[in-house]
């Protein structure tokens, strides 16, 4: 054994020794020993073995610009050479500013005009969920504190996201979560026991948000909370007059609209934020991932002047008690900077547009030459691709079935790196830079990952 693969023997037993990884169990470490990333350029990632693989979940969702980009490491460092790190409280520092007023600019289509930073996008999404309590108690209706949101929601894993979360797999080992939260059906075309007729669906599922803050009480409902485009629980697209009729309801019942646009903000839809993709302004934004490509954790909680109005007249001071030591951190604020350069001098919405086209038109086929598959499904580089034990059931695969995580090892022998989101799904997630080539590569070797499975 030579001295570079007992160094590899060694890093592997510590792993499944000491390192717990989220969303799995603590032995599984053991049984299956997870892929060991050492190395990262573009849309690949390379392991410590040295084998290249085709990144096509961008980290996860995040790594917009690509991995290893040198303007947002000269960012980072620049900064590292001034100050690396103060907090935000009462201080402030010259990237959080800048960035501050970025944010501002890039999500004015939006409305957004105040930014306040967190370390993520779970954080970002407890801020939004605490603004609107306290907004509602400054404008003089304290009892409107419930949470409506959506089945197969994914809003990060805190209390209060986690109480917003539409899926009972996140749920149930950490009940109870907060009261006041509910959940109604999505607008999931592929799912659905009510019509297979998009522009249908999406009125009989905005009803349905109606009839909820009906049933709940108008005046104690403070926001509804969903992704655009819903992500981790099933990348579930809605039809196009579902958004539009959210607005109109939240503002029918003067409920407050909070966008969790953790996964959708900064192009990977196909425009700059889901909302605007769907023509509709936001009260409230959650935003993460994408802001700096993930090089280091950042989020922020935007919102409007309307929203900002009821702070302009309270007195006593109320100040906003919600914040954390690393919100604004100048690392991570300098490379969102750089980051968000990029995102406009390349034009990564119009990329994400063009590409996610491309990808998805070479994907269509696969219900037809795969029975395993269901459905493929996306919009801009967010795409889907559902397995099924039987296409006319549409039943999924579970936790116990083989299946789905014999696709992503063969897509790994492959040189693919597949993520599978949930037991029954691979998404399809790469940095918004990819190019046409690499997304005709990437195609062709999910081609030949389900030939196999096939064979
Ligand atoms: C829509 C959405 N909201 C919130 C989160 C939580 O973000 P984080 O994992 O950075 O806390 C995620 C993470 O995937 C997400 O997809």
């Amino acid at each position: 054994m030579n001295t570079h693969t007992a160094k590899q023997y060694d890093v592997r037993a510590l792993n499944a020794r000491h390192h717990v990884h989220p969303m799995a169990d603590p032995k599984a470490n053991r049984a299956q020993p997870p892929l060991i990333l050492a190395g990262g350029s573009g849309c690949y990632v390379t392991d410590i073995d040295g084998k290249r693989y085709l990144d096509s979940a961008a980290g996860l969702w995040n790594v917009i610009v690509g991995h290893g980009r040198a303007e947002v490491k000269a960012a980072i460092v620049e900064q590292l050479d001034r100050l690396a790190y103060y907090q935000i409280q009462g201080l402030s520092n010259p990237a959080a500013i800048e960035l501050s007023a970025r944010l501002a600019e890039l999500f004015a289509w939006e409305g957004m005009t105040h930014v306040l930073f967190s370390s993520g996008g779970g954080d970002a999404v407890e801020g939004a969920l605490k603004l609107v309590r306290q907004y509602w108690k400054l404008a003089g209706e304290p009892a409107r504190t419930k949470i409506i949101s959506l089945e197969y929601g994914y809003h990060g894993t805190h209390f209060g996201g986690l109480s917003a979360n539409g899926n009972a797999q996140y749920r149930a080992p950490y009940e109870p979560l907060m009261p006041g939260f509910t959940q109604i059906p999505s607008p999931y075309l592929y799912r659905n026991p009510w019509t297979r007729d998009p522009l249908e669906l999406g009125r009989i599922a905005a009803n349905l948000l109606e009839q909820e803050i009906q049933r709940q009480g108008t005046r104690t409902v403070a926001a509804f909370l969903a992704e655009p485009i819903q992500g981790a629980g099933g990348l579930i697209v809605p039809p196009p007059n579902y958004w539009p009729l959210v607005r109109e309801i939240c503002d029918r019942h003067g409920v407050l609209l909070i966008a969790d646009e953790v996964i959708t903000a900064f192009g990977r839809p196909g425009a700059m934020s889901g909302s605007r993709l769907w023509g509709v302004k936001p009260d409230i934004m959650a935003i993460a991932k994408g802001i700096n490509s993930g090089y280091v954790p950042l989020g922020a909680t935007l919102w409007s002047d309307r929203v900002a109005k009821v702070w302009e007249k309270t007195d006593p001071l109320a100040p906003i008690m919600h914040g954390y030591t690393y919100s604004g951190h100048a690392l991570a604020c300098a490379a969102a900077n750089a980051t968000l350069d990029i995102v406009v001098r390349e034009d990564l919405p119009g990329n994400a547009a063009a590409r996610g086209a491309e990808l998805l038109a070479r994907l269509a086929k696969y219900p037809e030459c795969y029975p395993f598959v269901g459905d493929v499904r996306g919009c801009g580089l967010m795409v889907a691709v559902d397995f099924v034990k039987s296409q006319a059931t549409k039943e999924p695969f579970t936790a116990a079935d083989a299946l789905p995580s014999k696709i992503s090892q063969i897509g790994r022998s492959l040189g693919l790196m597949l993520r599978l989101a949930g037991p029954s799904r691979i998404v399809l997630s790469p940095p918004l830079v990819i190019t046409a080539g690499e997304t005709a590569l990437l195609a062709d070797l999910l081609d030949r990952t389900l030939d196999q499975a096939l064979a």
